[in-house]
């Protein structure tokens, strides 16, 4: 992705929530000449997203795509595809962002749409990963950066970190321990994909080693 004429890979984020994870990277990027991409647009789902504001107040594009503007899904993710295209993005960043894309979306960018989650996967995959592992009882859970694939929570796995969980654990108090290694794991594995250092065989990503 990186070349002479191109240093730097142009990023989409997709938020819903907060934007935390979209603060981190934008930090991460911000602390690091050699980052390698830049975040082009931030895409919501919902116009009260914390993260479009946070890419407001950097002078980013946004763009908010409601699915209750349109007739069905298909038609919405394909008005958020072509709002985010319209920024020529070479890769996508799933930050929070709480809705399934399709393969229909996928297809614009193969092996470069990333999502982080906050579990180990496979483990509690879904939209409520940090309250299932709390009532399943598990002692440790974390996160997980992976490629996006058509099935949900299910893509290749790019890098995991654990965390502990302890027994005064609410799902607030260890989401927020989870988010606090997110923001470090989600920008670093970015950065691998910047730097075009993901190799993908079937379900297994190796990291290249760096050529520069
Ligand atoms: C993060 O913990 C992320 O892993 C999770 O939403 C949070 C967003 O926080 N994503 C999912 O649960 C997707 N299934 P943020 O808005 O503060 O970055």
């Amino acid at each position: 992705m990186l070349s002479a004429s191109r240093p730097s890979a142009r990023l989409a984020v997709l938020v819903s929530g907060g934007g935390t994870n979209l603060q981190a990277l934008l930090d991460a990027i911000d602390a690091d000449p050699g980052f390698g991409g830049e975040v082009v647009v931030v895409a919501a789902d919902r116009p009260d997203a914390g993260g479009l504001q946070r890419a407001k107040d950097r002078g980013i594009a946004t763009v908010v795509e409601e699915l209750s503007a349109h007739s069905d899904r298909a038609s919405w993710e394909a008005a958020l595809r072509r709002a985010v295209e319209a920024h020529r993005p070479d890769a996508v960043v799933l930050a929070g962002f709480m809705k399934i894309l399709s393969g229909a979306f996928l297809a614009g960018w193969p092996d470069r749409v990333i999502n982080t989650h906050p579990s180990l996967l496979p483990a509690f995959r879904g939209a409520h990963a940090v309250e299932d592992a709390l009532a399943y009882g598990v002692r440790v859970t974390g996160c997980t950066v992976h490629l996006v694939d058509e099935q949900v929570d299910h893509g290749p796995i790019v890098n995991q970190q654990a965390v502990e969980i302890r027994d005064d654990d609410t799902a607030e108090t260890l989401h927020e321990r989870i988010k606090a290694v997110e923001h470090a794991l989600l920008p670093a594995s970015v950065k691998l994909l910047c730097h075009d250092r993901l190799a993908v065989s079937g379900r297994v990503v190796r990291i290249l080693e760096e050529t520069r």
